[in-house]
């Protein structure tokens, strides 16, 4: 099978198109219509290779050669096409665009049984309904049809409103859930969103594991107040506070692990007026570390820092978790068969890394034989229109990604 770099390099172009922001990077929420048009692009490219289409009931699009039914067991690639805001071209983007290149190839071939099953997971990333991995986590039964009607985007649409045109359906969830025994295992192809492997030329990389991540909103309470009247010792100032929380978790995490990060993404005062002092704000927290013992050494340590600078403000602090996915070691026998794939397709020993990034590999792998594979990032820019990656490496991707499937690997004892 002949992979073809130049059909992998027009379907980033295409996919890129599909934006609400043209000119400054790809945002694609989930269930939008750029996000049908995205989909509906790589299910027109497969149609036109003889394969079969289906969408499970969280919204998740499956396709399969024609000549591979849908209960014998395949290999499962996949990644997601919602995009966070202003993003790049290649995140999620990666992982569809090479398994299905790799559907192209075999249909070229002549392989119309090629036992491989391309997934398109509805909401990786958590930015239109506020946390993520629904439609993945739904599949393998995390998330029921109550949960998912908890979760509303800007529009104020919950997931099952605004998915009932793309295939969500409340009533069939329970019966469309993963079933392991159609699949040999999954690989998710993805970009590194990280600086190492383009430092080290690294172009590609088995992930041996995928960071755990703990998310909370915090809404911290004070007194709106005159900016100009108000002396700075009467005060209970809360963009005050929360910048001197943002500051300490920045410290936090450097002292808990070389691994750990805690990010603040999202940092909204209230009134939000020049001439006020912010009676109250809301901000996001996002702390993630590879080891679960440091999850929750972290988790503690971050509410009493919260706590502390409350209550020397005179500021109330509201925590409330918002999702707590644990650290996931991938399956090591997939992560060998993509080691002696990649020596097949004449990269032998390529590296291995852990992703600090999280991705529907980790909801699937307890369901599932998982691994991934990573294409280097240039100077690791991710989430941002910057972001590039080698066309010739998600090639090389797809060459491996095609010797595993196809069973050329030799697996050494
Ligand atoms: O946040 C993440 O790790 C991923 O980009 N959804
Ligand atoms: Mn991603
Ligand atoms: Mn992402």
């Amino acid at each position: 099978m002949l992979v073809n770099a130049a059909r992998i390099a027009a379907d980033f172009r295409a996919i890129a198109a599909f934006t609400q922001t043209p000119g400054n990077g790809r945002s694609c929420p989930t269930f939008s219509p750029e996000w049908g048009q995205a989909c509906g692009y790589v299910r027109d490219q497969l149609a036109a290779c003889g394969c079969q289409t289906r969408i499970d009931a969280a919204g998740n699009l499956h396709v399969r050669p024609r000549g591979l039914a849908w209960d014998s067991p395949a290999w499962l690639s996949g990644s997601h096409l919602d995009s966070v805001p202003n993003g790049g071209d290649y995140d999620g983007v990666a992982g569809v665009v090479v398994p299905l290149e790799i559907l192209r190839a075999a249909h070229d071939a002549g392989r119309g049984d090629l036992p491989l099953e391309l997934i398109i997971f509805a909401d990786e990333e958590g930015t239109t309904f506020g946390t993520g991995m629904l439609g993945s986590l739904a599949w393998v039964g995390k998330m029921s049809a109550a949960d998912l009607g908890r979760y509303r985007n800007a529009a104020g649409e919950t997931y099952l409103a605004a998915g009932a045109a793309h295939g969500v359906c409340p009533n069939d969830l329970p019966h469309e859930q993963i079933n392991p025994a159609h699949y040999r295992g999954l690989i998710e192809v993805h970009i590194e969103q990280g600086p190492r492997m383009w430092n080290r030329g690294e172009r590609v990389a088995v992930v041996t594991a995928i960071a755990g991540r703990r998310q909370w909103r915090l809404r911290l309470t004070g007194q709106a107040n005159h900016a100009g009247s108000t002396p700075m010792t009467e005060r209970r100032d809360c963009v005050a506070g929360g910048a001197e929380i943002v500051v300490a978790l920045e410290k936090l995490a450097g002292e808990l692990s070389s691994a750990a990060v805690i990010t603040v993404g999202q940092f909204q005062p209230s009134p939000g007026a020049v001439n006020v002092i912010a009676g109250a704000v809301e901000l996001s927290i996002d702390f993630r570390d590879p080891d679960n013992g440091l999850l929750a050494v972290g988790e503690t340590k971050i509410a009493e820092l919260i706590s502390q600078i409350a209550t020397h403000r005179g500021l109330t602090a509201e925590l409330t978790p918002s999702e707590a996915l644990p650290a996931v070691a991938l399956d090591g026998a997939i992560c060998q068969r993509l080691q002696a794939a990649a020596a097949t397709a004449g990269i032998p020993n390529i590296p291995t890394t852990i992703s600090g990034a999280l991705h529907d590999a980790a909801i699937v792998a307890p369901h599932l034989p998982t691994a991934m594979l990573f294409v280097a990032s240039r100077d690791g820019i991710s989430h941002n229109p910057a972001e590039y990656s080698r066309i010739e490496d998600f090639a090389l991707a797809a060459e491996i990604l095609a010797a595993l499937v196809q069973e050329l690997v030799t697996l050494t004892e």
